[in-house]
């Protein structure tokens, strides 16, 4: 390994796969599992506990729609019991009325509202959910009122990349300090939805221009964050920092993971907690280790001076496209393939054009599993 293995800093917890929208988009895998597959209170809490030893500092409660766990508050109540900072995840539909007021009685410290889209149309029709987006507004109001910082989360693709304006007006309204402008990483069933959801040129073009302009209008006033989209990129990210390098996942029942799409890597196998602990996992599991630091790498990535700026961007990624988790990922310039994300856009495009095709989401669904275009 070329640099000592450190503790995790953050960990996403996905308390559950439920969850009342429907987005095309999610990168939750395409088997969603169902409530009794889920970890109990006690265990989650064990789990959390066992994190804060291990050295982690603030975790992200996710989902589906982690406000649909009756326990959540017991859940922030513990991990606010070992000074771990905590940042809910959340659609922002159906919270029942005093509840957001309870989460952060229980020492929540960051709330994190997504938006389908800046217009209520956009919102129902991408989240399949009638009235949500006012149900949203609501939630943004009261959690405003509760006293938590709030960042509203845009993820952009074709059918909202128009709206990116008004999402920054939206945000500025409800009051966020933060915004993120996060174009969809095709994973999960964003994957399967590829060519409904990939947008056009000189959208994303137009979308930078947009984003820097308001950055530069806003500083001090509201942060925008904004992840580029892979698939128009020169460089990739570095996905989750990293693989297994400061953070990790944990899925609903318990198996604990280096990222969202880790498990269409079909090489490596993961662990669960409770059979083995955290730390023992974070230190040891072969698939923590199967690509962690630079040792793994192939040329390009070997001798590449980013090596250690993007770590080699998405293994998942790598997988999809490449046929090969340890590849270049396909989004880097240096990639012997990168001229397929092009023709990859293009298809997309070809595929949009077809009315019939238009829109034509496979909504994501517990129990529907549907493979990959
Ligand atoms: Fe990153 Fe590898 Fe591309 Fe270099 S060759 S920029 S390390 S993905
Ligand atoms: Fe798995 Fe990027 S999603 S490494």
């Amino acid at each position: 390994m070329s640099e000592p293995l450190l503790p995790p800093i953050g960990m996403l917890a996905e308390l559950t796969h439920r969850c009342p929208l429907q987005c095309p988009y999610c990168s939750n895998p395409l088997e969603l599992l169902k409530a009794n597959r889920e970890l109990d209170t006690q265990t989650w809490l064990d789990l959390f506990s066992q994190a804060a030893d291990l050295g982690v500092l603030q975790v992200h409660l996710s989902g589906g729609e982690p406000t649909l766990r009756r326990d959540l508050e017991q859940l922030i109540a513990g991990l606010s019991a070992r000074g771990v900072y905590t940042n809910l995840i959340t659609a922002g539909v159906g919270i029942a009325e005093g509840r957001i007021e309870a989460f952060a009685e229980a020492g929540l410290d960051h709330l994190q509202l997504s938006f389908q889209g800046a217009r209520p149309a956009t919102t129902d029709r991408i989240g399949n959910h009638k009235g949500g987006h006012e149900k949203k507004l609501e939630t943004a109001r009261r959690a405003r009122a509760a006293g938590l910082p709030l960042t509203i989360n845009a993820p952009i693709h074709r059918h909202n990349i128009e709206e990116v304006p008004e999402f920054i007006d939206l945000a500025l309204s409800l009051g966020a300090e933060r915004l993120e402008i996060a174009n969809v990483q095709y994973a999960g069933w964003a994957l399967t939805n590829r060519d409904q959801l990939m947008p056009e040129r000189a959208a994303v073009d137009r979308q930078a221009e947009i984003v820097a302009a308001a950055r530069e209008r806003l500083t001090g006033i509201m942060n925008i964050d904004f992840v580029t989209p892979d698939y128009f990129a020169i460089y990739p990210k570095p996905c989750m920092g990293g693989w297994a390098r400061d953070a990790f996942m944990v899925a609903p029942d318990g198996t604990v993971l280096p990222c969202h799409a880790a498990q269409t890597i079909p090489s490596l196998s993961f662990e669960r907690f409770g059979p083995r602990s955290l730390a023992e996992i974070w230190t040891d599991s072969p698939a923590f280790n199967a690509f962690r630091g630079t040792d793994w790498m192939l040329e390009p990535c070997r001798s590449c001076e980013r090596r250690e700026i993007d770590w080699g961007g998405c293994r998942c990624q790598a997988m999809a496209i490449a046929g090969d988790a340890a590849a270049t990922d396909p989004a880097c310039a240096k990639s012997p393939i990168h001229a397929r994300m092009a023709m990859l856009i293009d298809e997309a495009q070809r595929a949009a054009a077809v009315p019939s095709n238009d829109e034509q989401f496979v909504y994501r669904r517990i129990g529907v599993v549907t493979e990959p275009a």
